[in-house]
């Protein structure tokens, strides 16, 4: 039986945890969550989402990882031999996501490439909906497949492809190291650009004026809460599987609150770059900030290429500080999400890692097809928005409640204190087993509500079963029937 894979040093587990953790959803989700939650205001609740739940089950996840010595399934399967299923359906969450993510690393890597020559016109809307992404007619049509996406697709393929072939140090944490300072000196420079554009002020007043009747709205505690499981990369199985090649002497404490804490550090950086170069936008064109600014797709593709036209010097710079920041933290992330798969697989097949990299991202890829075909915008938007809410908030809300209910949780903390820099208290087990539960529950309840109530995005109810209820469903069944399949030789003897 070979030896499990080890992490190097304490600093590039931290940085490829970082690196999983600071994505797509630090750059264009968190700035809009928090101005549409109250701005200046949603730090309250944000805060006490980050220290109730993301970082308690970051140390709980990194515990778990090196206490059990296993992918997301095997941990689970030695805590309790009748939670594997909970591993598995963690993978396929993440297998599922793997899927668009790359779509959207291919299309910001695209778009660095167009920053230089501002490639992508004046009408920056039509070039992304009808030029680049050549929407079809609606969810029904696939309008085939976009080779000139598809060939980018290839390349980021090709490069997680070699990454995670190298393996754990040589592949993802070499490649962590370089990454992650790049992506920090380039977040510094976009920000001090962005904040100092004539008009900044005006985006700034906007995203940091406290609107303090937003803290007794539940939904901006379920918006902070979602954030932070998205941000954190938390119940996604990904922190259990970093973790697992933790040394036997590893220090687990202070390194989830330098993850937690480092996460958040750059979606500030991020929000105030965001949000100063939205003001200079709304001022040049004297249109309202609350008008420019957007979620997502919108505000990645259309308006960000749309003010970079505008910028007064240096457009094709900005252009490929923003992309080649999406790029760079797309990458990292994707590369943690299919390591996922590739741990489950390796485990439970008892597989070297080759076969299970090269097993890995043929199935993956050949999914990520249809997103690079005509109809992949619907596809992802509706597949994204259920597997957040019926994925990864489901699936913390059942680790939580597995965790801290069928299991002593407290031996996870009596694991990682005398382990590191500093112990944590009972504080901890009553967030993972009341604080977090409750607040998740509160959460599912209400999504399930709003799901029942309004048909997402406007989609009719059969697209929205097949490509939302449907993957959401298939995660879980198929979690159930990988649990069913044997498997584990290795581990037997
Ligand atoms: N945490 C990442 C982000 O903030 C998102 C992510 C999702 C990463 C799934 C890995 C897996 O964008
Ligand atoms: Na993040």
């Amino acid at each position: 039986m070979g030896k499990r894979e080890q992490w190097g040093s304490r600093a590039g587990f931290i940085l490829a945890a970082i690196g999983s953790a600071v994505g797509l959803g630090n750059i264009w989700r968190f700035p809009y969550v928090a101005y549409a939650n109250g701005g200046g205001a949603f730090l309250i609740p944000y805060f006490f989402a980050l220290l109730t739940a993301g970082i308690p089950i970051l140390i709980l996840e990194f515990g778990i990882g090196h206490k059990f010595k296993g992918s997301a399934p095997l941990s689970f399967r030695r805590i309790l031999k009748n939670s594997e299923w909970l591993g598995w359906w963690q993978v396929l969450i993440s297998f599922v996501i793997m899927t668009y993510y790359v779509a959207i690393i291919a299309w910001s890597a695209s778009y660095t490439w167009f920053a230089l020559g501002l490639k992508w016109g004046e009408d920056t809307e039509s070039f992304l909906f009808s030029e680049y992404l050549n929407i079809s007619e609606g969810v029904w049509h696939t309008g085939g497949i976009q080779w000139h996406i598809f060939f980018v697709l290839l390349v980021v393929w090709a490069v997680i492809f070699f990454i995670l072939y190298r393996g754990v140090k040589a592949g993802i944490e070499r490649i962590s190291k370089f990454l992650m300072p790049l992506l920090l000196i380039i977040m510094i420079i976009f920000t001090i650009r962005g904040v100092t554009l004539p008009g900044a002020t005006e985006g700034l007043n906007v995203l940091l004026t406290p609107d303090f009747s937003k803290i007794f709205d539940g939904d901006t505690w379920i918006a902070a809460y979602g954030q932070i499981f998205f941000s954190l990369s938390i119940a996604f199985a990904i922190m259990i599987t970093y973790s697992s090649y933790l040394p036997e002497k590893a220090e687990i404490n202070n390194s989830a609150f330098i993850t937690g804490l480092s996460n958040s550090g750059f979606e500030f950086l991020a929000a105030l770059g965001v949000f100063g170069v939205l003001g200079f936008m709304a001022t040049s064109s004297g249109v309202p900030v609350q008008d420019v600014a957007k979620a997502g797709v919108g505000l990645a593709f259309v308006v960000f290429p749309q003010i970079i036209n505008q910028l007064p010097a240096m457009n094709e710079l900005m252009g490929v500080l923003f992309f080649g920041a999406l790029v760079i933290a797309g990458l990292t992330s994707a590369i943690s999400i299919l390591e996922v798969v590739v741990a489950a697989v390796m485990d439970k097949f008892s597989l070297s890692r080759k076969q299970a990299v090269v097993a890995s991202t043929a199935v993956t890829f050949l999914l990520s097809l249809f997103y690079v075909t005509g109809g992949g915008l619907y596809y992802l938007d509706i597949v994204d928005h259920f597997i957040n809410s019926f994925g990864i908030a489901l699936a913390g809300l059942v680790e939580v409640i597995l965790l801290g209910w069928f299991f002593k949780v407290s031996t996870i903390r009596e694991h990682n204190n005398p382990l590191s820099d500093f112990a944590i208290g009972s504080w901890w087990d009553i967030m993972i087993r009341f604080v977090t539960p409750i607040v998740l529950g509160v959460m599912m309840v209400l999504n399930f509500k709003t799901e029942f109530t309004e048909l997402y995005g406007g989609y009719t109810l059969n697209s929205l079963i097949v490509f939302g209820w449907g993957v959401a469903i298939a995660a879980i069944v198929l979690g159930v029937m990988m649990k069913l399949i044997p498997g584990y030789k290795r581990e037997e003897f």
